[in-house]
């Protein structure tokens, strides 16, 4: 018997794949389809794949070609299942001629003819019209945007707002948009989703036009500085029908979900304890960051990351949230411990912009801990640590480029009509960020302080 083995992603089913497999099939007797999982083409960089793992090996085997299905999730793979399932030939499309000359050691190599003007990708922007993308603001988030939108397939990044015109002309030549404006009804005209790249204090005011005109809205973080500002928000996508994020990259990078879906399964127990730290060492003191007496300071800036992991894990019902932190003259805050108390655990986020810590994430519980190395936010790797110290884990995971790639991709997906990120990030924990922000600012009003004190 000659056996046959090829692989794929079989999203949004097509004639080239029926055709492949046909193919394949009638090079020997018994064909094993391998399919990919979604984490395996998240970590090579395919990210807006639309149909789940089941629906694509149902739709491999309703070809009828199939003798058996496989699911494929890790690099290497290919070389353990030629040997293991005795393959005699190993078959994929053209595109990929060369690319698995490795694989003659075990066995036949097959490279055939592509079916022509036909792919998943194609398919997916047919059914999907590109999104026109507009950015407001030009400033150092959203250069960081340019680059990441080009791995997302489904969208396109239009023009940029802002009302210093000059600012707006200097980014649009610069990252070739195909407009710039200083006039936010103008903007509006051109775009269909808008990602607000604008310091804090404004965030609310963009977001809200723009669901108003009718925009998708991706938010940077933290989306708003009040509660019933992010509850606000929320209820006005929900009423235009648009999808409104909350940009926290973190929330929706494959390193981090996995992590938080480890601890949820209870590999170390019960949680105790979540530490989590964001520090940066600012260059120059005339960064908004520092300036702004109202709205600066570390922990608007950082603090979302590291209310992410608390949140996610022990919720938002928190008995108790106490603060202390370290001031600059003008007010702002230098360095700032949050202290939660929770019924059954406890939990701290540090942020700083004049002090140096130490990045990590530190989750706690009565069977072990894990333990996320700095940059945490930056997931690629944690450690399950143990009382007995043989049976300690570590995993390795992949955060590719910047890391905005994912949450684009979840944001275009969403506004396609399959929300699979909306677990990631709900809008029950924003407007619980927006309530700790709000919170976190008016203790700090409240409480004056001369400079380099400490304040509790
Ligand atoms: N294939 C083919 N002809 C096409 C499209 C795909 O023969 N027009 C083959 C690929 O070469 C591969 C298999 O079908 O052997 C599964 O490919 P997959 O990557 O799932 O499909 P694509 O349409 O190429 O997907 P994408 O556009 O996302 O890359």
């Amino acid at each position: 018997m000659v056996k046959v083995i090829t692989y794929g992603t079989f999203d949004l089913f097509h004639e080239g794949h029926y055709r492949l497999l046909q193919r394949a099939k009638a090079l020997g007797d018994y064909l094993i389809v391998g399919v990919t999982t979604e984490s395996f083409d998240e970590a090579r960089g395919k990210l807006n794949v639309v149909d789940s793992l089941m629906t694509r090996i149902e739709n491999v085997k309703k070809s009828g070609f199939a003798d058996e299905v496989i699911v494929e999730d890790h690099i290497g793979q290919k070389v353990e299942d030629i040997q293991k399932y005795g393959a005699d030939i190993f078959v994929l499309g053209s595109d990929w001629t060369g690319k698995f000359d490795y694989l003659k050691d075990f066995c036949e190599v097959r490279y055939l003819e592509r079916t022509k003007g036909i792919s998943s990708t194609m398919k997916r922007t047919h059914n999907h019209k590109i999104i026109r993308m507009g950015l407001i603001g030009s400033g150092r988030i959203a250069r960081r945007f340019v680059p990441e939108a080009k791995y997302v397939s489904g969208m396109e990044l239009t023009g940029v707002f802002n009302p210093h015109i000059e600012s707006a002309k200097r980014f649009a030549e610069e990252m070739e948009c195909e407009f710039y404006t200083a006039d936010e009804e103008e903007f509006y005209e051109h775009v269909d989703a808008v990602d607000i790249c604008v310091p804090h204090e404004f965030h609310y005011l963009y977001a809200k036009n723009a669901l108003e005109h009718g925009k998708h809205v991706l938010c940077e973080k933290p989306m708003t500085l009040k509660k019933a500002e992010a509850e606000e928000l929320f209820a006005l996508a929900e009423e235009h029908g648009l999808v409104l994020m909350e940009a926290i990259k973190t929330a929706y990078t494959p390193g981090f979900i996995r992590l938080l879906s480890m601890v949820q399964s209870g590999v170390i127990g019960e949680i105790r304890d979540v530490e989590s730290c964001f520090t940066r060492i600012f260059p120059k003191d005339s960064m908004r960051e520092l300036t702004n007496a109202e709205h600066g300071g570390s922990f608007t800036e950082y603090g979302s990351y590291n209310l992410l992991p608390i949140i996610k894990l022990l919720g938002k019902d928190y008995q108790d949230i106490r603060f202390e932190c370290f001031k600059a003259a003008n007010g702002v805050d230098l360095y700032t411990k949050a202290y939660f108390r929770y019924p059954h655990s406890m939990a701290t986020a540090k942020t700083g912009l004049k002090v140096k810590s130490d990045g990590h994430l530190l989750i706690s519980g009565t069977r072990g801990y894990i333990f996320v190395p700095a940059p945490w936010w930056k997931t690629t790797e944690f450690e399950i640590c143990y009382e007995d110290f043989t049976q300690n884990e570590k995993v390795y995971t992949k955060y590719l480029g910047d890391g905005l790639r994912y949450e684009l991709s979840d944001f275009v997906s969403a506004i396609n009509g399959n929300p699979r990120g909306g677990f990631k990030l709900t809008r029950n924990e924003s407007i619980a960020f927006a309530d700790i922000m709000e919170k976190f600012l008016a203790w700090r009003k409240a409480t004056p302080i001369e400079e380099g004190t400490v304040i509790i």
